[in-house]
């Protein structure tokens, strides 16, 4: 597979990430804010619930916000996306194809595709790995991607059903093709890893990216008398 990534991803200044933990009743959520070392120009991805994390956050790493970056349109990916947009005035960045799939509007939402964004001296490289919904996706910047739900540390994403699950499957296998080893992977959930795993140890530990028929992922993703969603290897 030829890759999309240019060259000029890995010559970029050191983006800082700052991991920020929202909860919400009984949900958990994981955000980050993306900075560029030299303008403090700043992205935040898939903001929920808590403003003041995330205007805190601000603060703290001396920063201003220019961005939305936004994985999918679940409600606890995109709780803050209009409001945060709004005050910082800067664009919500979300996929053509989620956004038609999932009808979301808000003032200052942008239909982006793989195209790279720039924001300040960093590159986000936006890689469309559907599934979990037909819009998602990835966002690469520098040596980090953030998955959303399409891949975890401990699994991947649900999948309604099973072209969702081969869609899951091509994705997953998208980014094994594309992602570095040293890649560290921030997705929106911890089922019991800290986010910043290295991609290599989870492609060793991860049994989703361990299948290589697709129909075989489909089974196994679709499997049933799974008790809960995010119990994901032997339920
Ligand atoms: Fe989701």
């Amino acid at each position: 597979m030829e890759s999309i990534i240019p060259n000029f991803q890995f010559a970029m200044p050191t983006p800082e990430v700052t991991v920020l933990k929202m909860s919400h009743k009984f949900m958990i959520n994981y955000n980050y804010l993306v900075v560029d070392p030299i303008t403090r120009e700043a992205v935040i991805v898939d903001p929920a619930w808590q403003t003041e994390k995330v205007d805190e956050a601000l603060v703290e790493a001396n920063a201003h916000l220019v961005g939305v970056l936004v994985t999918h349109s679940h409600p606890d990916h995109i709780d803050l996306a209009a409001p945060l947009s709004k005050k910082y005035e800067c664009p919500i960045w979300m996929s053509k194809q989620e956004v038609k799939f999932s009808n979301y509007r808000a003032e200052h939402l942008v239909p982006i595709d793989e195209s790279p964004l720039k924001v300040g001296n960093i590159v986000v490289q936006p890689i469309f790995t559907p599934g979990h919904t037909p819009g998602c996706f990835c966002f690469l910047i520098g040596d980090n991607l953030f998955t959303g739900d399409v891949l975890f540390a401990e699994g991947c994403g649900m999948c309604p059903d099973t072209e969702s699950a081969y869609s899951m499957f091509e994705s997953l296998q998208r980014i094994r093709t594309l992602i570095k080893p040293a890649t560290r992977i921030f997705p929106g959930h911890s089922y019991g890893r800290k986010p910043g795993q290295l991609f290599e140890d989870v492609t060793k530990e991860n049994i989703y990216l361990q299948f290589d028929k697709k129909e075989s992922f489909a089974a196994f993703r679709l499997r049933s008398g799974q008790k809960k969603s995010f119990i994901f290897n032997f339920s």
